[in-house]
């Protein structure tokens, strides 16, 4: 009975501490968000209330690289609204200053570039918008190994970006489970497969890869291949 009564005991301990470091994590991961947190950013208009985040995810340690986003939780509904990774294209074109801040949005920096305005039309009212600046030397986005620069080819910004998600929804661990997309135009054509490619991959080797819930990507005015891109321009 004695022995009976020290298993119950012990598997019992078990769960205690099991749950203890899965609510330890958690919370070290909201923690983490807060960080990154935008109360308020200059010329933001008074209302509505938006929910922004912005910050660095370290996607290769060794070498020093680091993206910057900007995110925004869905304007309402945002624990069951999917979540949208855009990307612009270029190559170098800034997912911040381009798609946050001029197209699809919640805030739009105003003629002049004097302050900020609210976007009405903007994705948020259907997702939760995360922007990227990829790769490497694009915007904020910045590595300390500089020979990185000269190696950029799609393969390389690939496998960054896929680190960034994986690293990304490790801070913003809420949202693993959201319906995913990935969502961007012009060479981002070349990005957004490439990257889809990369998850689609990676999600069937479970023991090596955590799952991304990826359930598809929209590409717009996209570059496949420039000859059947300008076929009617
Ligand atoms: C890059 O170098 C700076 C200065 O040493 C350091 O603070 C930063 O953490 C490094 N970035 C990454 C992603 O390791």
């Amino acid at each position: 009975m004695a022995s009976l009564n020290s298993i119950v005991l012990n598997v019992l301990l078990y769960f205690v501490f099991l749950e203890a470091i899965i609510i330890t994590s958690i919370i070290a991961s909201l923690n983490s968000q807060e960080y990154d947190r935008i109360k308020n950013l200059p010329g933001q208009p008074k209302s509505p209330p938006i929910s922004q985040f912005s910050g660095y995810i370290t996607v290769n340690e060794d070498h020093g690289r680091a993206l910057f986003y900007w995110f925004f939780e869905a304007q309402s509904e945002s624990t069951r609204k999917p979540l949208l990774l855009w990307l612009n294209g270029g190559p170098g074109c800034s997912s911040i200053g381009y798609g946050a801040a001029t197209e699809i949005g919640p805030l739009r920096v105003s003629k002049n570039g004097v302050g900020l305005e609210y976007n009405k039309h903007s994705w948020y009212k259907e997702a939760n918008l995360l922007f990227v600046e990829s790769p490497v030397g694009v915007g904020f986005s910045y590595t300390n190994t500089s020979s990185d620069l000269s190696q950029l080819n799609d393969e390389f910004v690939a496998e960054d970006a896929y680190n960034f998600l994986v690293n990304w929804l490790q801070r913003f661990p809420q949202f693993k489970n959201h319906d995913f997309f990935i969502a961007g135009e012009s060479y981002a054509g070349h990005y957004l497969p490439q990257l889809a490619e990369l998850v689609y991959d990676r999600n069937k080797l479970p023991t090596k890869y955590p799952n991304v819930n990826l359930k598809g990507f929209i590409v717009s005015m996209q570059h496949f291949y420039f000859k059947l891109d300008h076929i009617n321009s």
